[in-house]
Parts: structure tokens; sequence; C-alpha cells
């Protein structure tokens, strides 16, 4: 008999869908194109010499312990020393039962939701968002709520007016999600001010906040805010940070801070996904960090990155057309651009892919679609000298499109 899969699917993985951004990274291996779609690091930022050191290091004292199954929660050493770095480094009150590792920070988010969300549940996010929260919040079967992002980071007085109008038809919102920190996609931080308020609103409404930070040490410029988590006397905010960005993405290697409620409930959800994190991982992280290496390599990452960055906004002041507006971020990975509304980075994307470019279309950040004028650049990937090419080139497309779009606006059909 043949197997009728579709109908032994659960719901819930009928309701799995492929992200535009993992499809969209197999067309940006084709040869010549030049891509500013995925939100890979550098390959020039792996400190490939450290790692090996590190792992010699673990060869010579504790390999039999590295290749062996490990606790839930993580290598007691990586979890004192991580610990301590947020306490000094971020100012957040963590002990070694605050803090668990994960298998990056995806796996966080993903817990996080098996935890808190049951079918139909409500959560915030400002917007754009990580689309990788979003697949991980989806995939429990959660609401959205969007909130959109200004200048301060997130509107709170639109925050207010949703969390009102829920609050008529006894919506309690679950949580809100939010990165602070050079925000994927958007390249955004959020004001000191606003971080402090985000945490009153969310006390005087009742819901956690699941802040994730994984680009907050790749700062170029000004310094380092301090998080939500930083504030937070009484156990509402979930912290979630990685090695993605300061190591290696391969590692996955991400950690939560949490109170000791929501991580034993935590480790729960963690024991029946994967028993443990990558032990190997985090003995060699450990080395990493113990060793002082990663605060060199993240003085060399920002180094890369923050010349990267330059480039792409010389580059983007030198060819883009004046209407087009784009952040300036002052950390991190993305620049976000907003074009003219006449202007649908869906139907553009063709017509970038035949002249070897890519982006991602910015609808795919907003849960509820639209948005169609935006699109993510990602600077960190590329080498310096395909950047300004790939601007031109994308600059090109956009100046094709505007032209015929003023052709179409312009037309005043016969009799009208
Ligand atoms: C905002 C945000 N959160 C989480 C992640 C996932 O990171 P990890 O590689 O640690 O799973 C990413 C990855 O790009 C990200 O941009």
């Amino acid at each position: 008999m043949v197997v009728n899969i579709e109908r032994l699917f659960s719901k819930r993985a009928t309701r799995l869908r492929s992200s535009e951004i993992r499809e969209l990274l197999k067309i940006t291996q084709i040869p010549g194109m030049i891509s500013f779609a995925g939100g890979l690091p550098n390959p020039n930022a792996f400190p490939v010499e450290i790692i090996h050191e590190c792992i010699e290091k673990v060869f010579k004292t504790d390999i039999s312990n590295a290749l062996q199954y490990g606790t839930t929660e993580g290598l007691t050493s990586l979890r004192g020393v991580l610990a301590q770095r947020m306490r000094s480094q971020k100012n957040i009150n963590c002990e070694l039962h605050n803090i668990i590792m994960t298998t990056g920070a995806q796996q966080g988010l993903s817990l996080v939701a098996l935890c808190f969300i049951d079918p139909g549940d409500t959560y915030l996010t400002s917007v754009p968002t990580y689309l990788g929260a979003i697949q991980a919040f989806n995939a429990y079967e959660a609401n959205c709520e969007s909130i959109p992002m200004d200048e301060e980071g997130i509107d709170t007085d639109s925050l207010r007016r949703n969390l009102e109008r829920l609050r008529r038809t006894s919506i309690l919102p679950k949580f809100l999600y939010a990165v602070p920190n050079f925000q994927n996609p958007s390249g955004e931080t959020m004001p000191l001010a606003t971080r402090k308020e985000l945490l009153d609103i969310a006390s005087e409404y009742d819901f956690l906040i699941v802040e994730d930070d994984p680009y907050g040490e790749l700062v170029f410029e000004g310094e380092m805010i301090p998080p939500i988590k930083s504030f937070d006397k009484r156990g509402r905010v979930i912290y979630l940070s990685t090695f993605s960005k300061i190591l290696a993405p391969g590692f996955r290697l991400g950690w939560v801070i949490a109170s000791k409620e929501i991580l034993d409930k935590l480790i729960l959800a963690k024991q029946a996904t994967d028993l443990c994190t990558n032990v190997f991982s985090q003995y060699v992280a450990y080395e990493y960090v113990n060793g002082g290496y990663l605060d060199r390599q993240v003085t060399e990452i920002k180094r890369l990155y923050k010349r990267k960055r330059d480039i792409m906004l010389d580059s983007l002041k030198k060819y883009f057309p004046k209407s087009i507006k784009w952040t300036v971020p002052k950390g991190g990975m993305f620049i976000w651009i907003s074009l003219p509304k006449s202007i649908d980075t869906r139907l553009m994307f063709q017509k970038a892919l035949s002249k070897k470019i890519a982006y991602v279309v910015g609808e795919a950040f907003f849960p509820e679609g639209g948005n169609y004028n935006s699109m993510r650049l990602n600077f960190s990937y590329s080498e310096d000298d395909v950047i300004p090419e790939g601007i031109k080139r994308l600059a090109e497309v956009i100046k094709e499109e505007l032209a015929t779009s003023y052709q179409q606006e312009s037309y005043v059909p016969e009799g009208v």
C-alpha cells in the first residue's frame, strides 16, 4: 500500500512552510552572483588558528568528557565564564542557575515557544522582525501582533493601543519579542529609554520580554547600551545570545539567561528535544572564552565589519537615486532599504537576479506581509571589492524600475 504521508502529518507539520531566505541561499550560489541576501558572517571572521589551538587543548586535557554525553543545561565551566561575562559586560544579574546552553539562539526561541505558546496564543513583535523567530513561534501555532518600529525602536503608543484593544477581547499576550541591538533586519538599535519603558509596559500588562541579542557585541560606534535584562528585577525577561557571530555559527552554540523557574521548564523541554547541546563544541568554546581569545577576536570582527559597512554606505551614497532611504547601523550585519512606494521588491527580484545581484525582499520580515517597497542588505559576507559592484548593479535595477513605474504613473488612458 502506498503511504499517504500528507494524511499522517500533524496539523502542526502541515503549517510549516519553507523560508524564503533559506530558498534564496540556494539561488545565491549561482557563479558570478553577488549576494547581499544571506545573513552570513564572513569566513575571514572565523578564528581558524585559535580554534585549532583550543581543540588541541581539549584533546590534551579532557577529551573523554568532551566526547561523552553532557548535562542538558550545558557545561558548568562554560556557563560559569559566560555568566561572569554577562555580569561584567552587560550588567545582567546572572548566576550559574540562571544560564543554560542551547543549540544556537534559534533553539532558545523554539524552546520558549514550546514552553509558553498554546495553539492560538498571542505574542507581540516589533516589525520588521527576525524571520527565524516568526518561524519558531509559528511552528507552535502562535498568533502574532505586529507593532511598527520607529526611531525609538518600537512605537510604544501603538503598543499600548494594541494592548488595550487585545485586553477588551480578553487576549493576554504571552511575550514581546525584540532584538534591541543592530536588529536583523533593520540594523536599528533601541534607545535606553525605550528599553526601560518596554519593561514597564510588560509589567503593567503582565507579559514576558524575549530579548534576542546575537549582535550586541558587534558595536562599531558609540557605547554598548545595557540590555533590557539588566533592569529586570522580577524574572520578566528571557535573554538569548549566541556564539554564531563572535566565534562561528557551525559550533551551533547559544545561551539563554532567565529566572530559575523559567529555565527549569526550558531544560525539561530541551531534554526531550536533543538531550544536550554538542558537548565537544562547548569544551572548545570554553577554551576560547577562558583563554581571552574572544575579546581579541571581537575586536577583529568589529574592524572587519565596520570597514564593510562603510564601503556599502559609501557605495549607496554614490550609486543610489536620491529618493531612496537607508538605515545607518552602528553595528551588526544589516542595512534596511526603503524605496518609493511605486516599487515592489518582490517583482523586481527576478530582474535583480538576471543582473546577478540578490537581496532579501522586505516583506519576508513582516508576519502579516506588506511593505513591498523595502529590502534587507547584508554587508558582512561579501568581499570588500565586490560590495561597490553589487550596489552599482542594484542601483541600475532600481533606476530601471523607477523609470518604468514613472511611465506607468504618468500614463493617462484615453477618455479619462
Ligand atoms: C536575531 C537573530 N536571532 C537568532 C538567530 C539565530 O542564531 P543562532 O545561529 O545562534 O541559532 C539569528 C541568526 O541570524 C538572528 O539574526
